[in-house]
């Protein structure tokens, strides 16, 4: 079994290769990065980094090969593919410069990965993520199936971590369920939240859960306000756990960026819900009840969503 990540000579990408590697599910990973050059000077952060990970198997007890490459012809026949390549937004950049930049290296990727894999997964990172999973399933010409973003585990892992360090439990034990788009307006679901099978709002006042929801849906910038750039470790470990669940066809349900063709009144948009996942891609888009407000939030993620998608198929029109 052959995974490929793209963008892994930087830190999401190296984090996702090494997950997998030390969950020893895979045969190898196929690390892609351009190479950069400084002066006179080449230097090629995906071998590099591939070969640091590698040198760890006999410590951190692996099979899993890791290997960087530039090349693509190096990524043949990999059953799923990880696009984390991109370039963060900069001071003075604006939305729609990130969007064409990376809309653009998204596209540029997703056609070399299929011209070399034709029947692989593609799970997208980069962000803006929903609009980016679009642009990868549209340049692929995969089944939607086959097309997903990460954004959702990562975002139900923070409001998991928050609520196990509020209620001095184990995260193991919390499940939760959380759908729309990866950004401000994502929609946390408390009634679909419990601890061991209890409803949480059975375990926590209604002001505190909200303000961890809050917390949760400013997560990404919490950690962009401590660092001064965004988040890794968690990021990867959700990725490796998607490409987990393909491998191994596990049928976990997950909440994933996927096309939606009329489940939740949606038509025609990549946007998080949760979906059963296993060999082939998404087996199912799982469509749970959700209440008058429920369903307004899920409007609203919906419309920003939709607005940034259009913003995005202008801009490659132009
Ligand atoms: P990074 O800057 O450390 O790594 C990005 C890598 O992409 C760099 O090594 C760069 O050389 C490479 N790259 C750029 N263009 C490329 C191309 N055409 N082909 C191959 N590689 C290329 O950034 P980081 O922190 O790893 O983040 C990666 C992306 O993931 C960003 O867009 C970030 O916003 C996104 N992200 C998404 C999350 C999510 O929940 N979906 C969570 C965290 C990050
Ligand atoms: C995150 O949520 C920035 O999307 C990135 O950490």
């Amino acid at each position: 079994m052959k995974v490929t990540v793209v963008g892994a000579g930087g830190n999401v990408g190296a984090t996702v290769a090494y997950t997998i590697a030390e969950r020893d599910f895979a045969k190898e990973v196929i690390m892609v990065d351009l190479e950069r050059k400084e002066g006179d000077k080449t230097f090629y952060p995906s071998k590099g980094r591939g070969l640091d990970q590698w040198q760890t198997a006999p410590i951190m007890n692996f099979d899993t090969r890791l290997v960087g490459t530039v090349d693509y012809e190096r990524t043949k026949g990999s059953d799923v593919c990880v696009i984390t390549a991109g370039v963060p937004r900069k001071p003075g950049m604006s939305r729609d410069d990130l969007l064409g930049i990376n809309g653009n290296i998204v596209k540029s990727v997703s056609e070399e990965l299929v011209k070399h894999s034709p029947d692989t997964i593609i799970i997208v990172v980069s962000n803006p993520l929903d609009v980016m999973t679009y642009a990868a399933h549209a340049a692929s010409g995969l089944d939607s199936k086959k097309v997903m973003g990460m954004a959702g585990i990562l975002d139900t892992a923070r409001y998991r971590a928050f609520l196990a360090e509020e209620l001095d439990i184990s995260p193991k034990d919390i499940q939760a369920l959380l759908m729309g788009g990866h950004g401000d307006t994502m929609v946390p679901l408390p009634r679909y939240t419990t601890v061991a099978g209890i409803p949480v709002t059975q375990l926590i006042s209604e002001e505190r859960l909200n303000a961890i929801i809050d917390r949760t849906k400013s997560g990404g910038g919490e950690i962009v306000g401590l660092m001064g750039t965004s988040a890794w470790y968690a990021p990867g470990a959700a990725a490796a756990q998607m490409v987990e669940a393909i491998m191994l066809d596990q049928n976990r349900i997950f909440p994933c960026c996927a096309f939606l063709n009329g489940e939740y009144g949606i038509n025609d948009l990549f946007i998080g819900v949760p979906v059963k996942l296993g060999h082939g891609g998404i087996k199912e888009i799982i469509e749970v009840e959700l209440d008058e407000s429920e369903t307004e939030l899920l409007r609203s993620s919906e419309k920003a969503v939709r607005s940034t998608v259009d913003d995005f198929k202008k801009l490659m029109d132009k």
